[in-house]
């Protein structure tokens, strides 16, 4: 708490002689020092609140006036309201006990460059709106691809290039674009209903999303069964046969989505294979490594992505395991100009010389929206302040914590590992007395809320082969081997407790 009349100092601040103040340097000085005093606290604590919140719905409107205040308030007041009404509705990415779906990284270097992106606050659609936003945004594209050996096609030195966008749905979405209105213009454009798109049952729903707003029909969406014996993994075998059914009906395959790192359980679709059927057959190859592509940049995990050269696009969120804060997802095309002309608009207000003249890169033809962030600020600040050898050590050490956790549940014969665990990802099931799937999964249902409901630690699930499996994924920034042992016997004592009253 802060005296009266240091509240009435913040008041002042933002409201003088009746006067609104919106951008005053002493005032963001002044107030910025103060947020980020308050951000560092919460990090200092962050383990000190439920890692999943555990409020129930609508508890916010209860704690909150119905309309918006007609005097300013001070900025005290406004913390305090989200140290007592905020934090409990917020569910704890950030903290070392968070190990559900996949991580979102947040760290300094991040921080520092969302901080700057919101400073300078442009809008960079066209290169006239900020060049250094364009230019820097191809510059630090092409360190990471070349830190995740891709093939040169894939920097903007030649005819691709890479681009950032807020979301993996997002690039996959622009790439299916791409890949539709490219084969569209060959076949011509009434031959929609045909186009068929192939990905197996572990893809993220994000391309499904895509092909409800590209137009491609749901009965054209080829979801490909996986099971145990591949791994979960896209057979070759499977995607060739549906190719030829479809070629044989006359359906026009366009497009595959192959996964690095499947958000069930990791699993690592045969790209070399698959990518010479999509290219014998003239389909669009996008590939998917969202969360698995960071670990990547490591000689010993690069071998993930051999095959990419087959790519036609490629993806990873950096926000993800990559220590940059959300939004931040790296596509790199082969071909840009497919990109630039299914998403380009060129309307009289936004002509300039530069762009007219083919002169420079505009990231609005790249993009669904119009305007963007600067956003390549993050991914500069975090490869520059750690630098890839520490950005590796990063990864390897929460590979190995996972490694670690996976041979603690092999220690325990009531436990079993369901899928092998490729990255920092482990998917584990309690095994039941009883050899019924019903009652496992029902038995580890209640695991996961008894676990989840003490906010000591945030697991997920998933569901393969009919077996409802918990996911334990290792990669907030702050997790450490305590943290992963810890939860592992908050695990056992949970399970040890249900066991003794099923
Ligand atoms: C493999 C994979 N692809 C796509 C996505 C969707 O990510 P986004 O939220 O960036 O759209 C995820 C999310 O976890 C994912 O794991």
């Amino acid at each position: 708490m802060i005296c009266a009349c240091e509240n009435i100092y913040v008041r002042f601040l933002f409201y003088r002689e009746g006067e609104l103040k919106p951008m005053d340097a002493e005032q963001l000085r002044e107030c910025a020092h103060k947020m980020v005093d308050f951000i560092a606290d919460y990090y200092k604590n962050i383990e000190n609140f439920p890692v999943l919140s555990q409020v129930q719905p609508g508890y916010l409107r209860e704690l909150l006036p119905d309309s918006a205040p007609s005097r300013p308030e001070p900025l005290q007041d406004v913390l305090d309201d989200v140290q007592e009404k905020i934090f409990p509705g917020v569910t704890h990415w950030q903290s070392p006990e968070y190990f559900a779906y996949f991580p979102s990284n947040s760290s300094v270097a991040g921080f520092l460059g969302e901080m700057l992106s919101a400073g300078i606050n442009m809008v960079g659609f066209s290169w006239i709106t900020s060049p250094a936003a364009t230019e820097l945004e191809m510059i630090v594209l092409d360190w990471l691809a070349k830190a995740l050996k891709l093939p040169d096609e894939f920097l903007s030195t030649g005819q691709g290039g890479g681009v950032i966008q807020g979301t993996a749905s997002e690039a996959v979405l622009v790439v299916l674009l791409a890949a539709r209105d490219k084969v569209l213009r060959r076949v011509g454009r009434d031959a929609i209903g045909k186009l068929v798109v192939y990905s197996s049952d572990q893809t993220h729903s994000a391309l499904q999303k895509a092909c409800k707003i590209g137009g491609i029909h749901p009965e054209n969406c080829r979801v490909l069964k996986t099971d145990s014996s591949t791994e979960y993994a896209l057979s070759p075998e499977l995607l060739s046969e549906a190719i030829s059914q479809d070629v044989a009906s006359g359906s026009i395959p366009f497009f595959l989505c192959a996964t690095v790192g499947t958000t069930s359980s990791t699993a690592v679709d045969p790209l070399p294979a698959l990518g010479k059927i999509a290219n014998s057959n003239g389909l669009w190859f996008h590939v998917d490594a969202a969360y698995a592509g960071s670990a990547c940049i490591c000689l010993e995990f690069r071998h993930y992505i051999d095959g990419v050269e087959e790519a036609d696009s490629f993806n990873m969120n950096a926000h993800k395991w990559f220590l940059t804060n959300f939004d931040c997802s790296a596509l790199w095309v082969k071909e840009r100009s497919a990109l630039i002309q299914s998403l380009s608009t060129n309307p009289e207000f936004l002509k300039n010389k530069a762009s007219q003249d083919n002169m420079v890169v505009d990231y609005k033809d790249w993009q669904i929206p119009l305007g963007r962030r600067f956003r390549s600020l993050k991914l500069w600040m975090v490869l520059r302040l750690y630098g890839l050898e520490n950005l590796r050590a990063y990864i390897r050490n929460h590979i190995e914590l996972a490694r670690k956790f996976e041979e603690l549940i092999k220690l325990d014969q009531r436990f079993e590992v369901v899928a092998p665990r490729n990255f920092s990802l482990v998917c584990f099931r309690l095994l039941p007395t009883q050899n019924d799937v019903e009652c496992a999964n029902r038995l580890n249902r209640k695991l996961l809320d008894a676990v989840n409901s003490t906010g000591e630690l945030f697991i997920s699930h998933t569901v393969l082969s009919d077996k409802y499996v918990l996911r334990f994924a290792v990669g907030a920034p702050l997790t450490e081997e305590r943290h992963v042992v810890a939860a592992w016997k908050m695990i056992q004592e949970k399970a040890s407790a249900l066991l003794m009253n099923s």
